[in-house]
């Protein structure tokens, strides 16, 4: 076998693909579920009596925009907005217990708490959402899962404290880089000092896993910026890292436009800012896990991972694999496993449609049985690298499937396929192989940021 150099595979695979937090990727949703039937679904979902409960509740309001941003946010300064909103989420909660009682009676294993900055919300106004959220879930597991994605920059001790005492215990902090010339390109001010300070408040409060957000294929980052940004992240020794690839998507988020292509490192010069990191962090004792994500080996990620039995939703990778996850807030999506359910992305809207005593649906999908295998098929590539695809699922992909398998990036068996370690830059393409949708109707305009 003649080995293709990396670089011309970059080049070669990177293409516009889903991130596969959900199979169909959310723009292949097709069949709306009446609000109706989505709360049959969710009811459905939790009947049987081993089933487990995830909420996740969206809190969307930033202080300034970060211009490389990709998250549903609401930018303002008035703090004043927060309460009624929380109200609304509880509101909300309750809508959802009066249709689907049983939502009390299961055990809810995790709550997480993501933005926007959920620290935007006043200390008392985020104690009064944990403390609804408490009241109205009787069973939540006494060693539950509570995380929260902070901003460092509008996070306080008082916000620690009160998170503490509802039992939150992962704390995940937006660093992104450190680099003061690409923080000025992105609008986002935040010198180290300050994430350095909150890592150490946070672990003196009590917080068991500290998670840092960082972002490769920013502008202006360099090979050197890199080194640096590693040195700085491994003094800190967070539990676990997400190094999320700079997903470019100026057609959905304008405020992207202002990076000129020269400034964006992409293909092979995106990548090698990632393995500046990797190769760093690997050294530092971390390990990588599924795309994007590093842990050390104490962290519950790493031990899922080694155990096989990672999981991934729309939050990302987690290590509790849950029946349903059901989402709050504005725009916030909820995952059962026959139906996706998205909220109106409007705050104003989804406030009015609430008020009036009804579910937010702004859309959904109904996953037929075909999807169902192909989520699972997609979900065991993304999460241990490997699955069994069907003989119709292989004999439609045959083709490109062969090219994977010249290029180094798979292994195909006689009933499953892996990706190589050398393939892991290329997973989101593998898995694209076995998306119907994305094969049977290829999108007219860009929808999707690239692959690498
Ligand atoms: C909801 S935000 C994090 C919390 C908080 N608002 C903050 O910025 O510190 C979740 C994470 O998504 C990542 N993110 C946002 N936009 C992105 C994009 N366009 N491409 C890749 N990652 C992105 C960032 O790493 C960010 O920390
Ligand atoms: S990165 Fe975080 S703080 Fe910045 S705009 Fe996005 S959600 Fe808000």
């Amino acid at each position: 076998m003649t080995v293709t150099p990396l670089t011309q595979l970059l080049e070669k695979y990177d293409v516009p693909v889903p991130r596969y937090t959900s199979y169909p990727a959310v723009p292949n949703w097709q069949s709306t579920p009446e609000p109706d039937a989505w709360v049959a679904a969710l009811r459905a979902a939790l009947t049987a009596p081993d089933s487990s409960l995830a909420v996740y509740v969206h809190l969307p309001f930033c202080e300034s925009l970060c211009t490389f941003c990709g998250c549903n946010n609401v930018i303002t300064r008035n703090h004043e907005r927060a309460a009624p909103y929380v109200d609304t989420v509880l509101a909300e909660l309750d809508l959802y217990l009066a249709r689907v009682p049983v939502l009390a009676e299961r055990p809810v294993s995790q709550i997480h708490l993501g933005g926007g900055t959920p620290t935007f919300l006043p200390p008392e106004v985020l104690g009064r959402l944990l403390g609804g959220l408490r009241e109205r879930l009787p069973r939540l597991a006494t060693d539950y899962e509570g995380s929260v994605e902070v901003d460092p920059r509008v996070t306080t001790a008082p916000h620690l404290e009160v998170m503490r005492q509802h039992g939150l215990s992962r704390i995940s902090l937006g660093v992104q880089d450190i680099d003061p010339e690409v923080l000025r390109l992105v609008n986002r001010n935040q010198p180290l000092e300050t994430t350095a300070a909150l890592c150490a408040r946070a672990r003196a409060a009590g917080f068991d896993s500290i998670n840092f957000d960082l972002i490769y294929g920013l502008p202006a980052q360099t090979p050197e910026s890199m080194v640096r940004l590693s040195e700085a992240v491994i003094r800190l020794r967070p539990d676990r890292l997400a190094v999320y690839g700079f997903a470019r998507v100026p057609w959905i988020k304008p405020a992207q436009r202002k990076f000129t292509d020269e400034q964006v490192p992409a293909g092979a010069a995106k990548r090698e800012l990632y393995e500046i990191l990797r190769d760093r962090l690997l050294s530092a004792g971390y390990l990588e896990i599924g795309l994007d994500h590093f842990a050390l080996p104490h962290d519950a990620l790493a031990v899922a991972a080694a155990e096989r039995t990672l999981h991934r939703n729309f939050m990302g990778y987690a290590e509790r694999q849950t029946t349903a996850l059901l989402g709050l807030g504005v725009s916030a999506i909820s995952e059962t496993p026959g139906c996706y359910h998205q909220n109106e992305k409007v705050v104003t809207v989804y406030e009015r449609r609430i008020a009036a005593g009804e579910i937010a649906t702004l859309r959904g999908h109904v996953l037929s049985d075909d999807d169902r295998r192909r989520a699972g098929l997609i979900r065991s590539l993304m999460t241990v690298g490997e699955a069994s695809p069907t003989p119709a699922e292989r004999a439609d992909a045959a083709a490109e499937l062969q090219a994977l398998v010249r290029d180094g990036i798979v292994e195909a068996g006689e009933h499953e396929v892996r990706v190589t370690p050398a393939g892991k830059p290329f997973i989101r393409n593998v898995a694209a192989l076995f998306d119907r949708y994305l094969r049977e109707s290829p999108p007219q305009g860009p929808t999707y940021s690239r692959a690498i």
